[in-house]
C-alpha cells in the first residue's frame, strides 16, 4: 500500500531531482497556479488565456504582474484578490516570478 510516506517519499525524490533552473511548469505546481487557474475556463479566477489576451500588448504589464506575483496588489478582475506567495508554496525570486508571468502571457 502507498501510503502517506510513499507520497512524501515520492515528492522527495522529484524533489531532489528537481533541475537548478526550474521550468515554469515546475514552478506552477510548487505555487499551485491551478488550484485556482485553468488555461482556458474561468473557474474561481480569470483563465490565464484571458489574462494574457488583456496584458499581452501592454509594454508595461510584465512588471506590474511580477511585482504582482511577489508582493499581492490590487484586484484587477472582481474583487477576490489572489493569495500571497506565502499562503500559495513559498516566496518566488524575482527570476521565477518573471518566468511565470512570461508563461502566463503565451498562453
Ligand atoms: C487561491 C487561488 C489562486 C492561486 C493559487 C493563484 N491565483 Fe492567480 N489569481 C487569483 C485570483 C482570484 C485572481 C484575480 C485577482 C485580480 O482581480 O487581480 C488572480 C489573478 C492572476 C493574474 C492577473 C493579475 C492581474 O493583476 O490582472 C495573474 C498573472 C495570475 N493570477 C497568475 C497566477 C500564477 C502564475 C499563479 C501561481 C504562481 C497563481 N496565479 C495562483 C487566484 C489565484
Amino acid at each position: 500500500m502507498i501510503g502517506m510516506a510513499g507520497l512524501l517519499t515520492g515528492l522527495y525524490c522529484c524533489t531532489a531531482l528537481a533541475k537548478p533552473e526550474p521550468e515554469p511548469t515546475d514552478l506552477i505546481d510548487q505555487q499551485h497556479c491551478m488550484f485556482c487557474h485553468t488555461i482556458d475556463a474561468p473557474f474561481l479566477a480569470p483563465s490565464f488565456r484571458q489574462i494574457a489576451d488583456r496584458y499581452r500588448d501592454q509594454p508595461n504589464a510584465s512588471v506590474m504582474l511580477e511585482n504582482k506575483l511577489r508582493k499581492g496588489g490590487r484586484a484587477h478582475w472582481g474583487d477576490t484578490q489572489m493569495p500571497l506567495p506565502a499562503e500559495r508554496g513559498g516566496p518566488i525570486s524575482r527570476r521565477d516570478a518573471h518566468k511565470l508571468v512570461q508563461w502566463v502571457l503565451s498562453q
